[in-house]
C-alpha cells in the first residue's frame, strides 16, 4: 500500500485530494496549520468525512516545522500543498508569502532529505506566466516577471524543487494549476464569492471591464491531474517536470457572470470597479504536455462546473 503526506490537507484542493486518495486505499499523513486567511471551521467542514477513514491520519502543524514532527519514514511521496494563496492579499503581506510558500517548500525539501524520500508533487500556478504574450501559456515560455509577490513565491518554489532535483536527485513534478473551482472552494475567490453576494441581495463587485479571463477548472479535474502526477513520479526515475493543469478554455469574467446569472436562483446587481493590482489580463492553459505525459483529460465544462458548485453552496449555506 502506497503512503503518501499530503500538506495543506485541510485546504480547498488538498482535502478534495485526501477525500479521493483514501477512497483509492492509499494511506495519507495529512498536514495542516489551519492558517487564518479563511476560517477554520470551513477547513475542519473540510477534512470531516475523512477524519472518520482509519487510512487517515491527520496532523495540525506547519510546514516549517515538518522536521521536529514524530511522522513515518516510510513515505513513498509527498503532495505540497500548503501555501499562502491569493493573489492581493500577498501584495500587502509578502513576508508572510515569503515565509510560508518559500521558506514552507524548503523545509519539506529538507525533510525529504534527511528522511531519503524521494517523491515529491508541487502546487505552483499560472500566476507565475504573469502578463506574457505567449497566449496559451506553454511551460517553456520565460515566467521571469512576476506581478505579485505570491506570483514570485511560487516561481521561488519551483527553483528550489529544481535545485533539489539536480543536488539531491529527487523526482518532482511542479504543476501550475489553472483558477481551481468546485465544491470547498476557497470563499476568497470569485466565484465562491458572486454565489454569496448574490444569494443574500448583495451587488457583486466586477473588477475593470470584465474582459479579464481565467481558465476555470473543475476541481475533480485537478484532483485527477494530480493522482496522474503521483503516478508517473513513482513510476520513474530522474524526473523533473513543469506541467501545466487547466481546462484550456478561458473564460471572461463577463462571461463567468453570465453562467452564474443563469444557474443562480436570486436576481444579480453589478458594481463595476477598477481593476486590481496584481491581476492578470488572461490564463489560458495550453495542456498538451500534461496531455502526453501524464494522460490528463479535463472533463468538466464551466457550466457542469458551475451547477455543481452551486448544489455545494446551497446544501452548506442552508
Ligand atoms: N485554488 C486555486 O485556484 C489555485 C491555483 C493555483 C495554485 N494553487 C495552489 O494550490 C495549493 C492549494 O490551494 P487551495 O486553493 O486549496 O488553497 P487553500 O488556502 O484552501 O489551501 C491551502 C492550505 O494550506 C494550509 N497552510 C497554509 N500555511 C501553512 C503552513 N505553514 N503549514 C501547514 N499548512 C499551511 C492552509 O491552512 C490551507 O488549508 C496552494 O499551494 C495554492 O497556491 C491554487
Amino acid at each position: 500500500m502506497k503512503r503518501i503526506i499530503v500538506t495543506g490537507a485541510a485546504g480547498f484542493i488538498g482535502s478534495n485530494l485526501v477525500n479521493k486518495l483514501l477512497d483509492a486505499g492509499t494511506e495519507v499523513i495529512g498536514i495542516d496549520n489551519f492558517d487564518n486567511f479563511y476560517p477554520r471551521d470551513i477547513k475542519e467542514g473540510n477534512i470531516s468525512t475523512a477524519l472518520k477513514h482509519p487510512l487517515y491520519t491527520f496532523i495540525e502543524a506547519s510546514i516549517l516545522d515538518i522536521g521536529t514532527l514524530n511522522l513515518s519514514k516510510n513515505v513513498d511521496c509527498i503532495v505540497h500543498l500548503a501555501a499562502k494563496a491569493g493573489v492581493l492579499p500577498s501584495i500587502n503581506h509578502p513576508s508572510a508569502y515569503v515565509d510560508t510558500n518559500i521558506q514552507g517548500t524548503q523545509a519539506i525539501l529538507n525533510f525529504m532529505q534527511t528522511n531519503a524520500i524521494k517523491k515529491l508533487v508541487f502546487a505552483s500556478s499560472s500566476s507565475v506566466y504573469g502578463n506574457t504574450d505567449v497566449v496559451p501559456f506553454v511551460e517553456s515560455a520565460a515566467t521571469d516577471s512576476p506581478i505579485s509577490p505570491y506570483a514570485a513565491t511560487k516561481k521561488a518554489g519551483e527553483l528550489l524543487c529544481k535545485t533539489a532535483h539536480h543536488l539531491n536527485k529527487k523526482d518532482i513534478i511542479c504543476l501550475r494549476l489553472f483558477t481551481v473551482y468546485g465544491p470547498g472552494q476557497r470563499p476568497d475567490l470569485a466565484i465562491h464569492k458572486f454565489f454569496k453576494l448574490i444569494d443574500s441581495g448583495k451587488p457583486i463587485q466586477v473588477y475593470g471591464d470584465g474582459l479579464t479571463s481565467r481558465d476555470y477548472t473543475f476541481v475533480s479535474d485537478t484532483v485527477d491531474g494530480i493522482l496522474l502526477a503521483i503516478e508517473h513520479v513513482m513510476a520513474n526515475s530522474n524526473v523533473f517536470e513543469i506541467v501545466n493543469l487547466g481546462n484550456e478554455y478561458p473564460v471572461s469574467l463577463n462571461q463567468l457572470i453570465e453562467h452564474i446569472g443563469e444557474i443562480s436562483d436570486s436576481p444579480m446587481q453589478i458594481n463595476r470597479v477598477d481593476k486590481k493590482p496584481g491581476d492578470v489580463d488572461i490564463t489560458y492553459a495550453d495542456i498538451s504536455k500534461a496531455k502526453q505525459l501524464l494522460g490528463y483529460a479535463p472533463k468538466v465544462s464551466i457550466q457542469a462546473g458551475l451547477e455543481e458548485f452551486y448544489k455545494w453552496f446551497k446544501s452548506n449555506n442552508g
